[in-house]
């Protein structure tokens, strides 16, 4: 790419494409391109960089994988549809959520624990979502103070994700701290009362908490505390207990209803005085209706990138149906599955208004810290910026059903189990 392009000048959002020259040049100067992105390279080189417990969790899924497999395949049944000769020159990546103008669709989405692929956990991660403009969202599995992740966040667009406690008032002090750090929505999980039977990580006994690592989260937390005196629990000393009472605050196994939903949802209103609210983990139709009549302001249509239900529809699928039973109802966010710029595009046409990504720049954190997640996401952010111009589309709105041709759902098992 020409980086004297004048046209560098006119466009409303950042030259993420010029990342590709920049890497291009690197030998020029001695350097060396941090790593290949390419999802299945990016994925063995983390696995290089992890403990067995890391590269486990990493890329674990529920039972035979197969809901992972299901939402890779559903992106390649669908194709799209370039279209030449058209002045992308100012092509504009931007996009809006929940009222705020984002540089581009793409964000960080909610991972637990990312003390086991890097000692600094969520901070470097939440520090380049907010050096590059992207939303970030940060877990309530977690292992770093709300306080210390806003922190490094600093200006940057956050929300918080929520798994609520079956204990009312440490809800209520999560989502404080989560306000008063600046967190500007809140996203319940509702697919993850409790992990899904994971194979690998039950034979290697793979869960962080019960063994000291990743509780910081709960650990700062007042009314968290609070229980750990009430228990006689004292965290310096016997950090397993202390990390399992806590966990088993977040992942309790008792499911909820959608009467407490409402409930979470007014408290969240009332702390924050009416900031929005969402629902993640939604795959069905029903529950999408479900959600639009309650009154909540948006919906994650996500399968936990197939880390929960075993045997699952694609969440590309289902994203389909609710977009048409609900999609001008309320605000759409997808995620689960996602590889690169054409599976956001993919996602976007079929009528998502936000797209999430996890594992990607989890290898990354993992391969390189900060680097690697600057690096995973940029590299993101310029694959779906040079689509944009060589697919022929000028800004967001362009992307929609019809620039995809769609084949009949064919699933064929196919040994998926990672990136593809
Ligand atoms: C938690 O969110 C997990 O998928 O492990």
């Amino acid at each position: 790419m020409d980086p004297n392009n004048p046209n560098r000048e006119t466009r409303s959002t950042p030259q993420y494409g010029l990342y590709q020259r920049e890497n291009f040049w690197k030998s020029n100067n001695g350097e060396t391109v941090p790593f290949n992105t390419d999802p299945a390279k990016l994925e063995a080189l983390a696995k290089d960089h992890l403990s067995e417990n890391g590269r486990l969790y990493a890329s674990s899924n529920a039972g035979l994988s197969h809901t992972h497999t299901a939402n890779r395949q559903a992106f390649y049944r669908h194709r799209i549809i370039p279209r030449m000769l058209v002045d992308t020159n100012t092509r504009d990546t931007s996009t809006t959520i929940f009222g705020h103008t984002v540089s581009a669709p793409i964000g960080f989405a909610p991972i637990g624990i990312n003390k086991i692929y890097h000692p600094l956990g969520e901070l470097p991660v939440a520090k380049v979502a907010g050096e590059l403009g992207l939303p970030y969202c940060l877990s309530t599995a977690g292992s770093q103070p709300i306080e210390d992740v806003a922190k490094a966040n600093g200006d940057g667009l956050r929300f918080f994700q929520l798994y609520m406690p079956h204990d009312d008032e440490l809800t209520r002090s999560l989502l404080h701290r989560a306000f008063d750090g600046g967190f500007k929505a809140c996203i319940l999980t509702l697919d993850t009362w409790q992990l899904a039977w994971r194979h690998d990580d039950v034979a290697t006994s793979n869960y962080a908490f019960y063994h000291g690592i990743g509780a910081d989260l709960g650990l700062s937390d007042p009314v968290f505390k609070k229980r750990l005196r009430e228990k006689g629990i004292d965290p310096a000393k016997q950090p397993n207990e202390a990390g399992a009472l806590w966990i088993d605050n977040v992942w309790h196994g008792r499911a909820h209803t959608w009467e407490k939903v409402q409930w979470v949802m007014g408290v969240w209103r009332e702390i924050s005085g009416g900031l929005p609210f969402c629902l993640k983990g939604i795959q069905s139709v029903e529950d999408a209706k479900k959600s639009v009549e309650i009154g909540c302001e948006g919906i994650v249509v996500s399968n936990h990138a197939g880390r929960q239900v075993d045997g699952a529809i694609a969440s590309l699928d289902a994203l389909e149906q609710i977009v048409d039973a609900v999609g001008n109802k309320t605000y759409i966010m997808f995620d689960s599955g996602v590889r690169g710029g054409s599976d956001v595009f993919k996602a976007l046409a079929l009528g998502a208004k936000f797209v999430f990504v996890g594992r990607l720049w989890v290898w990354g954190l993992s391969i390189m810290g900060e680097t690697g997640v600057r690096h995973v996401m940029k590299s993101l952010l310029a694959e779906f910026d040079i689509l944009m111009n060589v697919a022929g589309f000028q800004n967001i709105d362009q992307i929609n059903r019809k620039t995809l041709d769609s084949f009949e759902k064919n699933y064929q098992l196919l040994p998926v189990k990672s990136a593809l």
